[in-house]
């Protein structure tokens, strides 16, 4: 791409920072993060040198989900302190020119919010803001509903992503009401107006807060297919599919962009679902249509994952690559990719696609390389600068998540898995609560994260991989995230080049150049990571220019030989070993 073929954008050269914030720095004792522990780290995140920060839920909520159930979207949850906390984050970010966008969930609201609490009592203005819908012979349909009154079935077939029917009965009300996720999350009514209305509002109102965009919670959601039909195909996993990029999707949210939207927030959507179809995915990214600066979708976190959180899948580099090149390819000339291998919903990325043994620092360093030098705009999730790994979880009364008890308590109560020991390997890797373990800040109890009983398990391993010692050791994964976030704002190729990979069926190194035309003539990265943990010799393609210099690397070669090597067009790699050339000619 030509220099001036660019729309340049501060979102597509800023590096987002995710808090969870339950998880990250409690200062008041009671085991759980606080908004005032956040602002104790704004020159933490200062330092590490991160251009916005994504902040997960902290509004009113019974944390049916951890924050994910909102009860309030104008007020801030108690157990994590108060509106002038908040504004006090704000004002200490801003400071640092340090953006901050929130997280929408407007899919759902909480049972708890005054919205439900009149649709459940049937008040004339609120009747109609949720799914409500009347029973099925249960007789008929051949489905025993263990809720409900007797003979009655759920109005369809569709399943809560947590696991069981996407439908609880009401006894107040006598219906029910649809959740694609917990009974706690009753599904907002988009069709209705002023549920739309309400959505905007409040969106108006934390922009006049001062925020910088949002991060939309399941948006691909919002729209349902009419007359919420089960997949014909697959009458218990309607709603799996089903409801995904539903028929007024588009519709409702390019309302949202002519009403609320501006092209300078950073919006990023999360969209579910196996694969998002490109041309959905334009759409959404379209400033003259949905107008999202970005979107989240899933298709290299399936990978390695079952149908069932009990579930495992054998997952390769060629596959994980063709995701990534699928997706620079369907994006390059509309659109804008976010780049992600973690966050709070995932397990920890080290212990998941590297190495969280014997090249726990290399391998994590290889990923590091990979989310900061593809195209597209880097997340990184707390602790992931550590390369933190995922909890050595011995039972089941160490975790906390909704989205693995409930399916799992399930499975064990219909037969289907005889107990948590016969899982256990698989739940461990898969379970979201792998990145819901304390943020390690040092190597004191608790990992300095809490003087009280912390709400989650701290990860043994805090004594060795901790902000402190890591900020002391100039070769640690911290420094490394810091040089990668330094390299992006010295060169422009970093940001905006374009992505051109070497080896595509390779199963054990990613290669690629990225490229861009300026007005002297062409700046190129060649970039090369070995994804295992052997030595393997590559030899590059003759059409990639053979001058250039290592800027970084995370091996202490000589820096002399590295460049020699690139020369010859031969490289000998180290095991997890992560080189980035830069080229100008
Ligand atoms: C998203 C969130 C997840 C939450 C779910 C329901 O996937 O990231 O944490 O449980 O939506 O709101």
């Amino acid at each position: 791409m030509a220099d001036s073929d660019i729309e340049r954008r501060w979102w597509k050269e800023a590096v987002v920072y995710q808090i969870y914030p339950r998880s990250f720095n409690d200062t008041d004792g009671d085991g759980v993060g606080d908004i005032p522990g956040i602002v104790e780290k704004v020159d933490y995140l200062d330092d590490l040198g991160v251009d916005v920060v994504w902040l997960c839920p902290v509004y009113e909520s019974p944390n049916a989900d951890n924050g994910y159930d909102i009860a309030d979207y104008r007020s801030i949850m108690d157990e994590f302190g108060t509106m002038a906390d908040w504004e006090r984050l704000l004002a200490a970010l801003h400071d640092r020119d340090i953006r901050l966008i929130m997280d929408l969930v407007v899919n759902h609201t909480s049972d708890e919010h005054e919205w439900f609490l009149k649709s459940r009592a049937g008040d004339d203005e609120y009747e109609d803001f949720y799914w409500w819908r009347e029973g099925r012979d249960a007789e008929a349909v051949d489905w025993r509903a263990t809720e409900g009154p007797d003979g009655e079935a759920p109005p369809n077939a569709w399943r809560s992503y947590f696991g069981g029917p996407a439908w609880a009965y009401d006894d107040e009300r006598e219906e029910w009401y649809l959740h694609l996720f917990d009974r706690k999350q009753p599904d907002l009514n988009w069709e209705h107006e002023r549920v739309r209305e309400e959505v905007f509002e409040l969106m108006e109102w934390w922009f006049e807060k001062g925020i910088d965009g949002f991060r939309m919670d399941v948006i691909n959601l919002i729209s349902k297919p009419d007359g919420l039909p089960n997949d014909p195909d697959d009458p218990f996993g309607g709603a799996m599919t089903g409801p995904t990029n539903g028929p007024r999707v588009h519709e409702f949210l390019s309302e949202m962009n002519d009403r609320v939207l501006d092209r300078d927030y950073l919006t990023v959507g999360e969209m579910l679902g196996p694969e998002i179809p490109m041309e959905h995915a334009r759409r959404y990214l379209n400033p003259d249509e949905d107008g999202l600066s970005m979107l989240f979708h899933f298709e290299h976190m399936l990978l390695d994952r079952g149908d069932d959180i009990w579930e495992r899948s054998e997952w390769s580099l060629s596959e994980l690559k063709a995701v990534f090149n699928r997706w620079d390819e369907g994006l390059a000339e509309e659109g804008w990719n976010s780049l992600y291998l973690n966050n709070h919903d995932q397990p920890r990325m080290v212990s998941r696609f590297g190495d969280d043994g014997e090249y726990r620092r290399e391998s994590a360093k290889v990923l590091a390389t990979l989310l900061h030098t593809l195209r597209g705009t880097p997340y990184v999730y707390q602790g992931e600068e550590l390369g933190m790994t995922n909890y050595p979880f011995e039972s089941l009364d160490e975790f906390r998540d909704v989205d693995t008890l409930n399916p799992l308590r399930n499975a064990i109560e219909d037969g289907e898995v005889e107990s948590f020991d016969a899982v256990k390997e698989a739940i461990r890797a898969n379970s979201r609560d792998n990145a819901r373990t304390p943020m390690q800040w040092s190597a004191e109890e608790n990992a300095g994260f809490t003087e009280g009983e912390p709400w989650i398990g701290v990860n043994p391993n805090h004594e060795e991989i901790n902000v402190a010692a890591e900020r002391a050791d100039p070769d640690s994964v911290w420094h490394y995230y810091r040089d990668l976030i330094a390299l992006r704002e010295e060169y422009d190729v970093v940001v905006y080049g374009d992505y051109e990979p070497l080896f595509p069926e390779d199963d054990a190194v990613w290669a690629y150049t990225r490229t861009l035309a300026t007005a002297d003539g062409e700046e190129r990265l060649v970039v090369v990571l070995n994804f295992t943990d052997a030595e393997v010799a590559v030899g590059l393609p003759d059409d990639v220019p053979r001058e250039g210099t290592l800027v970084l690397g995370n091996y202490a070669d000589d820096e002399m030989d590295d460049d020699a090597e690139l020369a010859t067009g031969d490289l000998l790699l180290q095991p997890w070993e992560a080189r980035v050339y830069h080229q100008s000619a």
